[in-house]
């Protein structure tokens, strides 16, 4: 008796929202590519988030079980199709924003369609944190 007892994977929902710089302008076959890997993961791991690019910036809330959402941030971490990452929030939550979207993505027409405001705060600056973090919740209306 008394077997090892399985590490229990943390099953806390956890929310994190960072932008970034893009280390080049993204065109549109690298905008496609980045999506179709990431959506495939997020979707495997019940990973939900919005993923936003204007002006050569990223900003991006992922949630998830607390484990999938640290493998994923060290990703990024590691990407080098950006530069500055900073993280705007990380927080424990009970529901998710953004419950039927693996990966939604913003960018040219949706975002002049949906979020013209995001251009003048999506530039990396502390100062603009709380508006920024703001404007991508308001997207979950949208859903
Ligand atoms: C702005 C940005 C957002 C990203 N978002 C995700 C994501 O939501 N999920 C994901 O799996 N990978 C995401 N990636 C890609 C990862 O950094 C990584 O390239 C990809 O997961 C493949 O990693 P692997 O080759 O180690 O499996 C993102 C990359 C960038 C630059």
């Amino acid at each position: 008796m008394g077997g090892k007892v399985p590490l229990k994977r943390s099953s806390q929902l956890i929310e994190l929202s960072y932008v970034s710089k893009a280390s080049r302008q993204m065109n549109l076959i690298d905008l496609v590519h980045l999506f179709d890997v990431s959506y495939k993961w997020n979707l495997d791991h019940e990973i939900t988030g919005v993923l936003f690019y204007e002006n050569g910036m990223f900003a991006q809330t992922l949630e998830g079980c607390e484990d999938d959402v640290m493998e994923v941030w060290s990703k990024i971490g590691q990407d080098n199709r950006h530069q500055i990452l900073r993280k705007l929030n990380y927080s424990p939550s009970n529901q998710r924003r953004y419950p039927n979207w693996a990966l939604r993505f913003y960018q040219g027409d949706l975002i002049a369609k949906y979020m013209p405001q995001i251009g003048k705060v999506l530039d990396g600056l502390p100062s603009h944190d709380h508006e920024l973090l703001e404007i991508m919740r308001s997207v979950e209306e949208l859903a």
